[in-house]
């Protein structure tokens, strides 16, 4: 089956009552292990790309290794997603590429960096989402600011200070036809999110229940997602690794997000400490290798653990079989007809 739109993924996701991890990648290992385990667990995949992923691969080779995993896990439902597009023009480039889902992270201007104004965002979101729309592609949009940063995006804030305002989310939603949500709710990218579990104040659920409460329709995305599990971080720093002590998003919450209008949920960091640990334990252990297949093959099965496990958790697991693709020209009309405002 060829790449199918995000919109129906979610639109599923929420007929079913579960989320979907979408997992970033950069190379031809980390697209493998999403797809064994989407495979092996029955489950839809996103693959997503952020700019970073785009110019590591110089995006041609990123979107036929897409085109040799729909050719090879037929019967897995796959997006492929920008992650974080900076501007109306990386948008466009992406959908010319064959990305079947863009989003627009309008939240900070193109320098990815500096926060912007609302009215920036939804004129540059909704530009996106007429384009994109008249092709048959999803559209992500992002009000309030995430922490960190991410492949050079993000403007490094802590979580807390630029948290959703939920009327504003109402209004932007409205304004702008986008199809999925992104929400600042505490979370930020990267290994560092909180200094010990974190509680209400640190996370704030409440805040994604009130959004969820006004826009009972709208998918919302949880980025900075990762639980950064503390037996992934042990391995590193057993082989020689770094880390300092740090907490992720624990499964629970996001599992309550779930419950509550959450059908995308991004996961990068868990993988990247997934293939790191494998990595580092293979050099550790056996310091005399240089096939670098005797380390890749080890650190594509540690991440393919990981993205299963969250397929499994996230409850998207079993539903690959329980549709028919919706081809992009058939969303098109549909958007057409009755989906955008
Ligand atoms: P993590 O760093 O928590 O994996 O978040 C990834 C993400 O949100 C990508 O957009």
């Amino acid at each position: 089956m060829p790449l199918v739109s995000m919109r129906q993924l979610l639109d599923e996701a929420a007929k079913g009552a579960y989320g979907v991890g979408a997992f970033n990648v950069n190379n031809m290992e980390q697209i493998q292990a999403i797809m064994e385990a989407a495979r092996e667990t029955k489950s839809p995949a996103i693959v997503q790309a952020s700019r970073g992923a785009r110019s590591y691969s110089q995006d041609r080779f990123l979107y036929h290794l897409m085109l040799a995993a729909t050719e090879l896990y037929p019967e897995i439902p796959t997006v492929l997603h920008l992650d974080h597009g900076n501007s109306v023009e990386t948008c466009k480039s992406a959908i010319a590429m064959g990305f079947t889902s863009v989003m627009m992270d309008g939240s900070l201007m193109p320098d990815g960096k500096t926060p912007s104004t609302f009215e920036y965002n939804v004129k540059a979101t909704r530009e996106v989402v007429e384009t994109a729309h008249s092709k048959g592609i999803t559209v992500e949009g992002e009000i309030g600011c995430l922490g960190g940063i991410e492949d050079g995006h993000g403007a490094g804030l802590d979580g807390l200070s630029h948290l959703t305002d939920p009327e504003q989310a109402v209004e932007f939603v409205r304004e702008t036809g986008v199809d999925a949500l992104a929400i600042a709710i505490g979370t930020s990218h990267g290994a560092y999110k909180f200094t010990s579990k974190p509680t209400g104040e640190t996370l704030k659920m409440d805040r994604l229940l009130e959004i969820h409460r006004r826009l009972p329709n709208t998918h919302l995305v949880m980025h900075g997602s990762s639980s950064v599990p503390k037996d992934l971080q042990d391995i590193i720093n057993q082989y020689g690794g770094k880390l300092k002590p740090t907490w992720g998003v624990p499964i629970e919450e996001i599992q309550l997000g779930i419950k509550n209008g959450v059908r995308k949920i991004n996961v990068d960091t868990d993988n990247r400490l997934a293939i790191t640990g494998a990595i580092r334990k293979v050099f550790w252990e056996k310091p005399e290798e240089f096939d670098p297949r005797s380390y890749l093959k080890p650190a594509r099965d540690a991440m393919k653990k990981v993205v299963a496990q969250r397929m499994t958790q996230f409850g998207q697991a079993g539903h690959a079989g329980d549709y028919a693709p919706i081809s992009l020209e058939a969303m098109a009309k549909r958007y057409q007809q009755h989906l955008t405002a």
